[in-house]
């Protein structure tokens, strides 16, 4: 998990591999990890969020066991994230 930056831009068209609640799914590299919930979206990811500015903190999720806001993390390759009760299908 990094921070927040501009890396849609940097390596648009690169994948990588995220474990979310436990599936093994293919994310474009760069985008938030609120992005990719709402890209997992048909699979039954039902993301809570508000803001994506970090500010209302309603997208708590666990990134490698560690709490943050998946508006403001960017997962890397292998990153495992865990959404709250409710948010998985
Ligand atoms: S959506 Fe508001 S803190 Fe992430």
């Amino acid at each position: 998990m990094t921070g927040p930056g501009f890396r849609c831009l940097e390596a648009a068209g690169e994948a990588i591999r995220v474990e979310i609640d436990g599936r093994s799914v293919e994310i474009p590299r760069g985008v938030s990890v609120l992005g990719a919930l709402l890209l997992q979206a048909d699979q039954g990811q039902r993301p809570d969020w508000f803001c994506a500015i970090g500010q209302c903190q309603r997208c708590q999720v666990r990134v490698n066991g560690h709490e943050t806001t998946a508006c403001q993390a960017y997962p890397a390759p292998g990153d495992r994230i865990e959404t709250p009760k409710g948010w998985s299908g």
